[in-house]
């Protein structure tokens, strides 16, 4: 488990992170969501015990990274946001220095080099050099030198980002072995979707605030108190007749280009069949109404919206 307890990174007189709490369970794989500078890179730097925290802090794997930074580093495994150049380095070479850094026998190294290149898909290229591989077998590598010490918990800044859709479905595979093996994650993207499909929860954080956190239906559900109804009436129904009962009944209405009213609705389903009903009784010509699902990306858009 990991708790953080208000944790906050100032830089001089710039909050990069402005008191964090939150409590992730063993085995879940979270998801930190914001935009590029919200604190996403901070926050890791602080949980992997890089940078000092400012106030606050977190508790991983039973210890403090304030006060046993290294007893938290043997239960961690960290992958950065980016990879460096290794010039003339193989692949195997690169995992054994990374191995000797965290301690480990050259026997363990060998075992463990075939084990995590196995894991990340990557077995076959151990003689390779690392600078000619493609940017997801680096990121990938990148992952498997963070899972040589076999760490419960991995932080991951941005692994899939500047990949293309195969090397990202490439990693996610990956990333849900990893889930499958008990492993809890934190996971990092300025990309809704690209967490949403493999995360149980997640934070949203915007400018050094988290504002949202929760496992994303309820989130979802959160803000679906705004439902997005599209209504169809019969071809030549006047529209404009029928968007003014909507207006008159309080919901904004607006007619999208396929000739549909498009109604923000506010309520419960019992008031939602209300509307329906006195519309009927209004003799508006509805053919089809129906609730547009909101997709991820709208449902970030709506909580982050006014916050900058
Ligand atoms: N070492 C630093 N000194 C001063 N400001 C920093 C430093 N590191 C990060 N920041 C600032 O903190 C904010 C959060 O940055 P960061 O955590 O890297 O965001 P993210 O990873 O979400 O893109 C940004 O405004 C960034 O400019
Ligand atoms: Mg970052």
């Amino acid at each position: 488990m990991i708790e953080i307890k208000g944790l906050v990174k100032k830089y001089g007189k710039f909050t990069a992170l402005n008191h964090l709490d939150l409590t992730i369970e063993a085995g879940t794989v979270f998801g930190f969501v914001g935009a590029n500078g919200a604190g996403k890179t901070t926050t890791f730097n602080m949980l992997s015990t890089l940078v000092a925290p400012t106030e606050g802090d977190a508790i991983i794997a039973g210890h403090s990274i304030r006060n046993e930074p290294q007893e938290v580093r043997k239960h961690i495994g960290y992958m950065p946001d980016f990879f460096g150049v290794y010039d003339q380095l193989k692949t195997a070479e690169y995992l054994s220095f990374f191995g000797a850094s965290y301690g480990m026998s050259s026997k363990k190294i060998q075992l463990r080099t075939e084990e995590v290149l196995q894991l990340v898909n990557l077995e076959d290229k151990q003689d390779e050099y690392v600078d000619d591989l493609s940017r997801g077998m680096k990121q990938r590598l990148c992952l498997a030198r963070t899972l040589l010490h076999n760490p419960d918990v991995l932080i991951l800044d941005e692994p899939a980002s500047g990949l293309d859709p195969r090397a990202r479905i490439e990693m996610r595979d990956v990333l849900h072995s990893l889930k499958g093996m008990g492993k809890t994650i934190i996971i990092s993207s300025h990309i809704l979707p690209e967490l949403a499909e493999i995360c149980d929860e997640i934070g949203v954080i915007e400018q050094g605030k988290l504002i949202a956190s929760g496992d994303i239906r309820t989130i979802q559900k959160q803000l679906s108190a705004d439902k997005i109804i599209e209504v169809q009436l019969i071809a030549d129904a006047s529209l404009e007749a029928a968007q003014a009962f909507f207006r008159a009944q309080g919901f904004p209405t607006a007619i999208n280009d396929q000739q549909q009213l498009v109604i923000s609705f506010v309520g419960d389903d019992a008031e939602l069949q209300q509307l329906l009903r006195q519309a009927i009784l209004h003799e508006l010509p509805i053919i089809r109404f129906n609730e547009v699902k909101k997709d991820l990306e709208d449902v970030f858009m709506a909580i982050t919206q006014g916050v900058k």
